[in-house]
């Protein structure tokens, strides 16, 4: 049976959520405040690249099964599941998520609300969230509203995919009616056999924390191993494949290098922590700090790396492949390439920054960092190139045509990308993360 959903704010999460809804044939009303945000959806336009969804937008647009609106009205008062999509972004100053914006979007839908409508949050919250939206939009609503906690695990660069075919459907309610509503929602994804996963409140907001710690913390291992491979001659790349034919540790998120980024791991695990601290159990996650630390040493790494090979870093021209935080993306939340880029241009060096879609994005966010479009351009003259992020761009650029434009042909894969022979023999110095690699 198709529901009538409202989708609030429509950032990542939020956007591809709705579009994804009204591609299983529900009518949608997209929610949000933004005027500049909510102009663009209405015209077909995505705020943000993400593959594949500026299409299915288009289509769902032209299928009149999705409309977009500022705020709430009779339209999406008659909605009958509400999905609370906003940010809650690290408060600043402070490692906890500022949910202020989760809350004030739970005011403003309560005096909307039908008595049999149910409110999912999707957003990811500290554990004991849910419990306070549900007594404030009780209070304000005036019967009891049904709340449940529905965690969203979309990467970047596949999310429609990921929210269309997701590896389990996650749900935290506290009655039956809300889990029903929720299956109706997603009956055409739960038939495909999809597993569905009926919790406690508490554990459904959780699992999402848990699974973001759980990835930082195999990224930040693999990374920690490249720290010692560095000083011992050993090799991390080498090492995470032969670790990760165990299928007890298996071979995803194993990927050393400037480690990770964007909106949701480097903000969780640091929200995490100040949540456990709150409930007076610090010391069970207190792990998370060394994650964060290793993972921030490497952009260190690099900064180290590059001031080595140019000596005097002022006036010198460096040129960074990538800016946003993984590739198929232009979020440059917490991007290594970005922090990486910044602390190299104050100390002096000129930095020209490629990226296939961020270059608009970087305009906003840093002005004052170079930007080219053009490859061939953006290397010419560099006295260093480093492989930021790993679009596949970069791993088939030809390194004798790149080698022909640099004036110093000495390349650090912050990504472990490259095909080190080719570069070689193309007369590169190569300099990899997490491996030692002898150059003539
Ligand atoms: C993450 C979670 O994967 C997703 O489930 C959740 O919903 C949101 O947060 P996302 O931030 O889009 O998704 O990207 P992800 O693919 O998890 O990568 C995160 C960062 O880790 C990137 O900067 C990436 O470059 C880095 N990474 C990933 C590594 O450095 N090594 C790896 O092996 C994998």
């Amino acid at each position: 049976m198709l529901v009538k959903v409202s989708v609030i704010g429509l950032g990542y999460l939020g956007a591809t959520h709705a579009v994804a809804m009204a591609e299983l044939g529900h009518e949608v009303v997209g929610i949000e405040p933004d005027v500049r945000k909510l102009e663009a959806l209405k015209s077909g336009i995505l705020p943000f690249h993400e593959p594949g969804l500026d299409q299915a937008l288009h289509n769902v647009l032209a299928s009149g099964r999705i409309t977009f609106q500022g705020e709430h009205d009779e339209n999406s008062a008659s909605a009958d599941l509400h999905f609370i999509c906003v940010g809650t972004p690290q408060l600043k100053g402070s490692d906890a998520a500022d949910t202020s914006y989760v809350l004030a979007a739970a005011k403003a839908l309560a005096p909307h609300l039908k008595p049999s409508a149910v409110v999912a949050g999707k957003s990811t919250v500290p554990v004991g969230t849910a419990a306070e939206l549900q007594r404030v939009m009780t209070e304000v609503a005036g019967f009891d509203v049904n709340l449940v906690w529905n965690p969203e695990f979309l990467r970047e660069g596949t999310a429609l995919e990921d929210s269309l075919r997701p590896d389990r459907i996650v749900v935290g309610a506290w009655n039956d009616h809300s889990v029903d509503v929720i299956r109706e929602a997603y009956a055409p994804i739960l038939n495909l056999g999809t597993p569905f996963l009926v919790l406690d409140v508490p554990t459904a907001e959780l699992v999402k924390v848990a699974a973001n710690a759980f990835l930082a913390t195999k990224i930040s291992f693999i990374n920690a191993m490249a720290e010692v491979a560095e000083v011992s001659g050993a090799d991390a790349v080498a090492l995470a494949r032969a670790i990760g034919y165990d299928e007890r540790i298996g071979n995803k998120f194993l990927r050393t290098g400037i480690g990770f980024g964007g909106g949701c791991l480097p903000k969780d695990i640091r929200g995490f922590m100040a949540r456990a601290e709150e409930l007076g159990v610090g010391s069970a996650v207190e792990f998370l700090k060394d994650v964060d630390a290793i993972n921030l040493r490497r952009r260190d790494r690099v900064v180290a790396l590059a001031k080595s090979e140019l000596g005097d870093v002022r006036g010198k021209r460096v040129t960074m492949l990538g800016i946003s935080f993984k590739p198929d993306s232009d979020d440059l939340r917490d991007s290594p390439a970005l922090e990486i880029s910044q602390r190299l241009a104050k100390e002096g060096a000129v930095v020209t920054v490629h990226d296939p879609v961020s270059l608009s994005a970087l305009a906003e966010r840093d002005p004052s960092l170079g930007r080219e479009a053009e490859l061939i351009e953006a290397v010419r003259e560099a006295d260093l190139v480093i492989l930021g992020t790993e679009w596949k761009q970069y791993k088939v650029a030809d390194p004798v045509l790149l080698g022909s434009l640099v004036a110093t042909k000495t390349v650090i894969d912050g990504r472990n990308v490259l095909d080190v022979d080719s570069w070689q023999q193309a007369g590169w110095k190569v300099i990899a993360l997490g491996r030692t690699i002898k150059n003539a």
